[in-house]
């Protein structure tokens, strides 16, 4: 296509201002920008811009989502703690599947992790731990030892294989990273990578934003990209191939995500449903979680910015919150229904609009860095299918021990961040060890209490820290530390039993 077939393009969809630097460029950039305006498609764009923001305006005029509410019925929903003398059965379904290689992973890792503030992707952060392993390493070694759980069960081998979607912005540097480190030692050919879509940044008019003269400012088009990125990165033909039935989905950065946990897939996949969710009580009103919940009868998750306080406040008889199903982003689909969402359903999802600051070029050509903002990025999110699930249940586990999530810098707030990552899962594997019938002594050899005394945040766990080689969810640490008592900091992993300042590492 020549440039003033382009231009004529753009003229006819109001976009023509993305050419308007072309004279200042040097021929590569030109070619670049060609490149990528070619590839865009200006009509679609424009409707998504429409669509997405009717939505909004209408959501903006309408009373808020809170009238139409309702929390999930007890009938879909399992829990750890409600329902104990299931969870054996649940697990054994789960082993069962994964035996079987019916069970695979997808890993939602196409964020730009801003709030965090790195410029590489938030799976290779290291918050650390004694051992200095990154999210994606404990990710991978949680997925080995699942293969071997089940081996040992079964008696033969079987493979979960690993799904990671990627964007445009961390796709290189998260495939270097594996190839790197070897792929954690999971085979290669089981580990595969995808791109979610890219959609260009808005005005509040519906003009493309350039980040550069040459260069137009790009944005992952939201963790629901990933349903359109299934069907056109071959994806789902992948599953098929490998004879898949049952997957489960997930977020980067919660440090304790028990990846294809066998109990979660086991219940879902007992229930007979095609859509299931993990969920952890929420307690405090003003958490940043989404809601499960129904609206309107359909069930969804209502993010934290869409309800009102006085609605999160809401409680019920027993003094819990009323919407307290806080969404963990672990989700269950059966490959059937992933199918009928890729052909039939993705296309009516609308975008979600969010409201940001970003530079941009202006017209004189100048790189302006707005304080408040001043454009859209249009994002999916990955739960906008729950209402088309023919049967959905929900799943409630225990925050300390499943939820973790790492979302903002040490320096930005207390929470959510490396540090509470990191003692998250250090109080989790202390807990391991207790039950597993070992101690903790102190410098005198005084035993450290069951539940140390933190006075505050800056107080330390204890550090212990235990390889998801050596034990997935706590299960098989007896032949470790029953009857034995150890210093800290603790390590136990495929070497054995580390205390580390005894041995002067
Ligand atoms: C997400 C959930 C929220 C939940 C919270 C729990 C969504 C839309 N919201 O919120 O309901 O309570 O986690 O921690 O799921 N990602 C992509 N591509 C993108 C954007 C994000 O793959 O274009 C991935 C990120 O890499 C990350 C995950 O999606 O793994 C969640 O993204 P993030 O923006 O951190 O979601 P939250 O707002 O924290």
């Amino acid at each position: 296509m020549s440039v003033s077939q382009l231009h004529q393009r753009l003229s006819e969809t109001g976009q023509c201002h993305l050419l308007q630097f072309w004279n200042d460029l040097q021929e590569e950039e030109q070619l670049a920008l060609c490149q990528e305006l070619q590839a865009m498609e200006f009509k679609e764009l424009n409707l998504f811009f429409q669509r997405a923001m009717e939505d909004f305006n209408r959501s903006a005029s309408q009373e808020k989502v809170d009238a139409r509410m309702e929390a999930v019925p007890r009938e879909v929903l399992g829990s750890i703690t409600r329902d104990r003398d299931r969870l054996q059965e649940w697990q054994k379904e789960g082993f069962l599947q994964i035996s079987q290689n019916k069970v695979a992973v997808v890993l939602l890792a196409g964020g730009q992790g801003t709030r965090l503030g790195v410029t590489y992707p938030k799976g290779m952060y290291d918050v650390g731990l004694p051992s200095h392993k990154t999210l994606f390493q404990i990710q991978a070694e949680r997925i080995l030892k699942l293969e071997h759980l089940a081996e040992a069960q079964h008696g033969k081998k079987c493979t979960i294989p690993w799904y990671i979607m990627t964007s445009g912005r961390t796709m290189e540097s998260t495939e270097q990273f594996f190839l790197k480190h070897k792929y954690f030692d999971l085979k290669k050919e089981n580990v595969f990578f995808f791109q979610q879509g890219m959609l260009p940044a808005m005005s509040f008019e519906g003009k493309i934003l350039l980040e550069e003269k040459g260069k137009v400012a790009m944005a992952p088009d939201g963790n629901g990209g990933l349903y359109r990125a299934l069907g056109s990165q071959q994806v789902l033909k992948d599953m098929e191939r490998r004879g898949i039935e049952y997957i489960h989905v997930y977020c980067v950065d919660n440090i304790l995500v028990r990846v294809a946990d066998p109990v979660f897939m086991g219940f879902c996949v007992q229930k007979g449903v095609d859509c299931g969710v993990k969920v952890v009580e929420k307690t405090n009103p003003t958490e940043p979680v989404g809601v499960v919940c129904k609206v309107d009868g359909v069930y969804q998750v209502v993010e934290y910015s869409e309800i009102t306080l006085a609605t999160a406040q809401k409680r019920t008889a027993d003094g819990r919150l009323m919407f307290n199903a806080g969404n963990i982003a672990n989700h269950f689909f059966t490959l059937a229904f992933l199918r009928d969402i890729v052909n039939i359903y993705e296309p009516r999802l609308q975008h979600h609009v969010a409201q940001k600051k970003i530079p941009f070029v202006d017209t004189q050509g100048r790189l302006i860095k707005p304080d408040k903002p001043n454009g859209i990025k249009m994002e999916k999110f990955v739960f906008d299918i729950f209402q088309f699930a023919k049967k959905f249940a929900v799943y409630e586990t225990l925050r300390e021990e499943e939820f973790s999530p790492l979302k903002n810098a040490d320096s930005q707030n207390g929470k959510d961040n490396p540090t509470t990552a990191r003692h998250a899962l250090m109080s989790l594997h202390h807990c391991w060890v207790l039950n597993a019938g070992g101690h903790f002594i102190d410098e005198n050899g005084t035993r450290i209490p069951a539940i140390p005394l933190l006075k505050d945040a800056n107080d330390l766990p204890v550090q212990c820290e235990i390889s998801p080689l050596v034990s997935y969810a706590g299960e098989g640490l007896e032949m470790y530390v029953q009857e034995k008592e150890f210093h800290t900091p603790l390590i136990i992993d495929e070497n054995g039993v580390q205390e580390l300042m005894k041995n002067g590492l």
